[in-house]
C-alpha cells in the first residue's frame, strides 16, 4: 500500500478523494492501493491517521457542522511533511505567483530530502524550481511527477517522457489558459469584457480576481514549466514576455471575426541564441488553424520536434476529474518505496 500525505483539500483534492471513494467504478484504478495518512489545508485544519483516513468522512470533515472528525489534528503542513510517515507527498496547494511558488517549493523539497516521492498539481515548483528539485529527486532515488500542472490531466509530460524517445523537442506552442480563451470566445460573440468574465467565473475557471489570467501570469507560469521540462530550461515565469488580454480591445476581436479570422492567446517557448525564450501573446489566426478551433475551456499544445516533426495534443472540455486523473496517473507511475 502507498501511504499518501495530501497537502490541500480544495477542488482538486476533493475530486481526487471522491474518485477514490468510488474506485470500483473505474476498473483502471484497480492497481492503485492508496492509503491517505494525513490531509492538511490552509485555514481549515488537518486530519491525520496512520492507519488511513476514511475519505468519505474526510469529504464532510471540513464543513463547519462536522468539525468533530475523530482524525482531527492541529498539524501544520510543513510539520506533516517533515514529521509524518508517508510514501508520497501529494501537493495540491494554490499557485502563489507573488511568492514565486512558495510554500509549495519548500513542501516538495522537504519531502524529497526525506526520500519521499512527490506528485504535484501545483505548477509553482516546476516553474520556479524545476532543476534543483528534479536533481534532488534523482539524488534521493525519488519520483517527482507533475502531470496535472499543464493541460489538466492530459498526458503532456508523459508523452514527452515515454512517447518521444530519441527525439528532441525544439519548440512548443499552445493555448493554455482557460479564462482568456473563454473570454475571447465570448467577446467574439458580442459580449462585453465584464459579461465575458462573468461567463468564465460561472464555468468555474476564473478567480474572483482574474488579473493573473488576464495579464498572462498563469500562462507564463505554464510556459516556464513546459520550457523547463520539455526544452531543458532554464526559464522563469518572469522571463516569459507577456501580453495582457486587457490590451486587446473587444472591437479588435470582433473586427477580426468579421474578416473571418480569430484572435487567440498563444503561448510559446523556443531556443534562440543558446537561451530559452518564452512568450504569451495575442495572435490573429485563420479559422482553419487548429489553434483557432480550440473553444472555451479547451486547450492545445503543439510540439515541434527534430525527428517526429509537429505533434499536437488537444484537450476538449476538461473538468476537475481531468485534473484529478493526472494526479492518479502520477500515483500509478510511482516506483516502489524508495527507502
Ligand atoms: N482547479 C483546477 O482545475 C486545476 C487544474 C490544474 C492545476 N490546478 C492546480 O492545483 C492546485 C489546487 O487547485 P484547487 O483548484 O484545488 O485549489 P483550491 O480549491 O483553492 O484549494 C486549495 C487547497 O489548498 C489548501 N491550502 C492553502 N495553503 C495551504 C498550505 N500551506 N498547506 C496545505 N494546504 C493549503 C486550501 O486550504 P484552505 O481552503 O483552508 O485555505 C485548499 O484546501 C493549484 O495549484 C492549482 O493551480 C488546478
Amino acid at each position: 500500500v502507498v501511504r499518501a500525505l495530501f497537502l490541500g483539500f480544495g477542488h482538486v483534492g476533493r475530486r481526487l478523494a471522491e474518485i477514490l471513494t468510488r474506485r470500483e467504478r473505474y476498473p483502471g484504478l484497480a492497481a492503485l492501493d492508496l492509503s491517505v495518512v494525513a490531509i492538511t489545508t490552509g485555514r481549515h485544519g488537518a486530519l491525520a491517521n496512520p492507519s488511513g483516513i476514511d475519505l468519505a468522512s474526510a469529504l464532510r470533515a471540513f464543513d463547519p457542522e462536522h468539525l468533530d472528525h475523530p482524525d482531527r489534528t492541529a498539524l501544520a503542513s510543513l510539520d506533516a511533511v517533515r514529521g509524518l510517515d508517508y510514501d508520497v507527498l501529494v501537493e495540491m496547494t494554490p499557485l502563489a505567483i507573488r511568492a514565486r511558488g512558495e510554500p509549495a517549493i519548500t513542501h516538495v523539497r522537504e519531502a524529497l530530502l526525506r526520500g519521499r516521492h512527490v506528485v504535484t498539481c501545483n505548477k509553482g515548483p516546476v516553474a520556479w524550481a524545476y532543476e534543483p528539485l528534479a536533481r534532488l529527486a534523482r539524488e534521493r532515488g525519488c519520483a517527482f511527477l507533475f502531470e496535472s500542472t499543464v493541460m489538466d490531466g492530459a498526458p503532456v509530460f508523459n508523452l514527452a517522457r515515454h512517447g518521444l524517445r530519441g527525439d528532441t523537442i525544439e519548440r512548443l506552442a499552445g493555448i493554455l489558459n482557460s479564462t482568456t480563451n473563454v473570454v475571447l470566445c465570448a467577446l467574439e460573440e458580442g459580449l462585453t469584457l465584464d459579461e465575458a468574465l462573468a461567463r468564465a467565473r460561472a464555468l468555474g475557471v476564473a478567480e474572483a480576481d482574474p488579473s493573473d489570467d488576464l495579464e498572462g501570469w498563469d500562462a507564463a507560469v505554464k510556459v516556464a514549466a513546459l520550457g523547463n521540462v520539455l526544452l531543458g530550461g532554464p526559464l522563469l515565469p518572469e522571463e516569459v514576455e507577456r501580453e495582457s488580454l486587457a490590451s486587446v480591445p473587444p472591437e479588435r476581436v470582433r473586427e477580426a471575426a468579421a474578416r473571418g479570422r480569430r484572435i487567440k492567446m498563444d503561448c510559446e517557448a523556443w531556443r534562440e541564441g543558446g537561451r530559452l525564450r518564452g512568450r504569451v501573446a495575442a495572435r490573429e489566426l485563420p479559422l482553419d488553424d487548429p489553434f483557432a478551433l480550440v473553444a472555451g475551456t479547451g486547450s492545445i499544445l503543439r510540439l515541434t520536434t527534430a525527428l517526429l516533426g509537429k505533434l499536437s495534443l488537444v484537450e476538449e472540455n476538461p473538468d476537475l476529474t481531468t485534473t484529478a486523473y493526472g494526479v492518479l496517473s502520477d500515483l500509478l507511475s510511482l516506483p516502489g518505496p524508495p527507502r
